[in-house]
């Protein structure tokens, strides 16, 4: 079986990294239909040994298409992914638009691959650093449900798309000369800072960012309660987001339990070697498919504690690997 599949948002950041996963893994594609905005219409991008030309989202963009990758931001998805549905593709959309919708599948294949549905319809792709942290969850919540978790992220700059990332460049030479840097993209300067803001603020004054972590992964490990509090920082990183994860579960996980979980889990990489300093890394994981997990230890703190630290590529496994995955997944289910 051969699919064709189009690409919303194809000149981005994440579009790029999707003709890579399709590359690498094969996707069995027979037609590629690559769009963008009016700006992007004419250009060329190589794939498959061939040169394919951009085309401006339009009416007639989804006729024939079986799947249909959005990744174009939340209006775009908006408007768009449901007539991509109707016109009989399988949508799979990297933008919160439909996330939290009841009825739309938010998936992780490691995790609830089984929410995947064949049919044409919208499949949302959950937030980058929600999808690193549940493919972490998922082994220990099946060794004993967890009942609390507490997050704190390090995202890198390119999770705020291609711009920031020039941005931060651009920022670290102004500091580097001497000079001081202005932002734009970001809400202050991310060379030699961090901060602890990425999104607009919400509810009880978490960002939006850090409630998507929270909703998103009780949906997607089925626990409409969990109790979750996430503080997101953006640092200055080029690539790959790092999570220190804070796990209460039901009865207490041994570290040694916990390490052996891990490493039977698919998608799941663990480095964990304190004696030899050996440990996950953004610069390690950039340009790889796992989550890294490292740091395994008890929690100090609480009895039934247990704590680690991860990291994983937020534009592969955090964005294009686990759309594709998606996709590979209702391949299956049509079989
Ligand atoms: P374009 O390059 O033509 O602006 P990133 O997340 O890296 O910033 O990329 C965003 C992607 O979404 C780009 O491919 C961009 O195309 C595309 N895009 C942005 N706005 C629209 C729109 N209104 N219609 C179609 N594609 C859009």
């Amino acid at each position: 079986m051969t699919y064709r599949v189009a690409i919303v948002g194809a000149t981005g950041a994440v579009g790029e990294e999707l003709l890579g996963v399709f590359e690498r893994r094969n996707f069995p594609i027979s037609e590629l239909r690559l769009l963008a905005s009016p700006r992007s219409a004419g250009k060329k991008i190589h794939f498959g040994g061939l040169d394919h030309e951009v085309q401006a989202l339009g009416a007639d963009s989804f006729e024939g298409i079986d799947f249909a990758f959005f990744s174009a931001g939340g209006s775009t998805s908006l408007e768009w992914a449901p007539r991509a549905a109707a016109a009989g593709a399988c949508v799979i959309d990297n933008s919160s638009a439909f996330r939290m919708q009841e009825g739309i599948p938010l998936v992780v294949p490691e995790v609830n691959g089984d929410a995947v549905q064949p049919g044409p319809g919208i499949i949302a792709n959950p937030n980058c650093s929600t999808i690193l942290m549940v493919v972490a969850l998922a082994p220990l919540h099946r060794l004993s449900p967890i009942e609390r978790v507490v997050v704190s992220s390090y995202q890198a700059a390119s999770g705020a798309g291609r711009q920031a990332l020039i941005e931060l460049k651009e920022q670290s030479k102004v500091v580097l000369d001497g000079g001081v840097p202005s932002a734009s993209k970001f809400p202050e300067p991310l060379a030699f800072n961090l901060f602890p803001h990425i999104d607009v603020f919400e509810e009880e004054d978490y960002t939006k960012e850090e409630m998507k972590m929270v909703r998103e992964t009780r949906k997607i490990l089925g626990v409409p309660k969990l109790p979750i509090s996430a503080t997101c920082v953006r640092v200055p990183v080029e690539r790959s987001h790092s999570e220190a994860i804070w796990v209460e579960t039901k009865r207490a996980i041994t570290p040694e339990e916990a390490r052996e979980a891990f490493a039977n889990a698919d998608g799941i990489e663990v480095i964990d070697d304190p004696a030899n300093a050996r440990y996950p890394t953004p610069r390690q994981s950039s340009g790889t498919d796992p989550v890294y997990v490292g740091r395994i230890r008890k929690d100090i703190s609480h009895p039934k504690g247990l704590t680690f630290w991860i990291c994983g590529d937020q534009l592969l496994k955090g964005a294009a690997l686990n759309a594709v995955q998606i996709a590979e997944a209702v391949n299956l289910v049509k079989r």
